[in-house]
């Protein structure tokens, strides 16, 4: 059991890095199932701490939640691996409800929760689940607050892809585009008003590639 101890600025109890990294180890099924989805994590809070520092206006804002959320947002993507050690890709969209039901499985607040089921693509819409017939409870699945908005966005800029990379902004918006152009429509407002963060930058201090 992992207790809930740092305060962040709303005064909203979150989980410290190293719990949330004691979290990851219990729930990943190898270490390579955790180097993949943890440095993920870890990356995607670098990220959204970029995007934070760039743009001063989008506070107010729970930056400490911000990184838990960032550090959390992803642990439904163990429950994806089969016993052989490969992830079933076939059931990706699920990895936002699994992570939701994980969290609240270990007494997780609903505010973290929904960080994983509210980061996926650029949102998905019930309407969106009924008709492209997605195996996840027909609901709405978009971010509600400011926090939930940029641990989605950050998330965008780097895959857990074979071997994993960084993504600019042209890279997703052309990769989101399969959904619709509402879709690229959506993230290139998200740009417009969060800005690109430095992809090359980080990816370097990763040694990571960038898909432009
Ligand atoms: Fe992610």
């Amino acid at each position: 059991m992992h207790r809930l101890r740092t305060r962040s600025l709303l005064g909203m109890q979150v989980p410290t890095d190293d719990e949330i990294r004691a979290l990851h180890a219990e729930h990943a099924p190898s270490r390579e199932a955790f180097d993949l989805v943890y440095t993920h994590c870890r990356i995607v809070c670098d990220l959204a701490e970029h995007v934070i520092a760039a743009v001063p206006h989008i506070q107010p804002l729970d930056v400490a939640l911000v990184r838990a959320g960032c550090l959390l947002h992803d642990i439904g993507v163990y429950r994806l691996f089969d016993a052989s050690g490969r992830l079933d890709h076939t059931q990706y969209v699920r990895h936002g409800v699994l992570g939701h039901e994980l969290l609240a499985g270990a007494g997780m607040p609903e505010v973290l929760c929904r960080f994983c089921s509210c980061h996926t693509g650029t949102g998905i819409t019930e309407h969106e689940v009924r008709t492209r017939e997605l195996p996840i409870p027909p609901a709405d699945y978009l971010p509600d607050t400011l926090e939930e908005e940029l641990v989605m966005y950050a998330d965008k800029f780097h895959s857990k892809s074979d071997p994993p990379a960084f993504l600019t902004a042209r890279a997703y918006t052309q990769k989101v585009s399969r959904f619709g152009p509402d879709k690229a429509a959506l993230f290139e407002k998200m740009v417009e008003r969060f800005g690109e963060p430095p992809v090359e930058k980080i990816a370097a201090e990763y040694g990571h590639s960038v898909r432009h």
